[in-house]
């Protein structure tokens, strides 16, 4: 991912407002606050490439980037709690729903957990609807940064112990910190191969 290949393409806020199905994506999704953003700017190497911040329901729209010709790169709304109305969020979150179940050329579903909190009943939720689409997911931990080398394990172990109930979910799983940069790199890696 260099960041010359990549550019915004559109927010989108309705099924229909999604561009054509005709080349293969993949997308950040995660509970509000957990880090896409921060993620997706990380992999690009451009800090305000997707708007980040710390308020949980920043990013609203399903927000389309264009990677070279071939690919897609999106940015998900978070689900979860998050700090806007509640008619807003309750319609991100149908819009949500509705693209991760039903998107054909969505090629893997990175969900990304919070290493501090591992797992939440609101990602179990989205794993099974994955799992039932036959949706490819790869769990993916942010802010490692912030937990202790000796806390890793326990969050690792439960977050595999999850995956395991879910046959769509990509064994491995990649441990990232946008803020130093852990990671980033086999993520990049990952995609590519993709
Ligand atoms: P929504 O769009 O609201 O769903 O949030 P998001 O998942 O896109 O999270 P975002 O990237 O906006 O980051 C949320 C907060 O976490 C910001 O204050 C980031 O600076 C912080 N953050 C993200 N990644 C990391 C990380 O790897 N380490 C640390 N320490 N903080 C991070
Ligand atoms: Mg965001």
């Amino acid at each position: 991912l260099f960041a010359g290949e990549i550019d915004f393409l559109k927010g989108v806020v309705a099924m229909d407002g999604l561009p054509p199905a005709d080349r293969s994506e993949v997308c950040f999704a995660g509970r509000s606050n957990v880090g896409k953003s921060s993620l997706i700017n990380a992999l690009t190497g451009r800090k305000g490439l997707a708007r980040a911040s710390n308020t949980p329901g920043r990013t609203q729209e399903i927000n389309y980037f264009t990677l070279g010709e071939e690919r897609y790169l999106v940015d998900l709304p978070g689900y979860g709690y998050a700090k806007a109305p509640v008619p807003v969020v309750e319609k991100w979150q149908r819009l949500l729903k509705a693209y991760l179940s039903g998107r054909p050329s969505l090629r893997r579903v990175f969900v990304l957990i919070d290493a501090r909190h591992g797992v939440k009943s609101v990602d179990t939720e989205i794993m099974t609807m994955l799992n039932k689409s036959a949706v490819t997911f790869q769990a993916v931990l942010t802010k490692a940064d912030k937990i202790k080398d000796h806390e890793r394990q326990a969050i690792l172990d439960q977050v595999r112990t999850n995956l395991a109930k879910h046959p769509a979910s990509f064994p491995e799983i990649v441990v990232t910190s946008s803020e130093k940069g852990e990671g980033i790199p086999i993520l990049r890696s990952i995609i590519h191969g993709l």
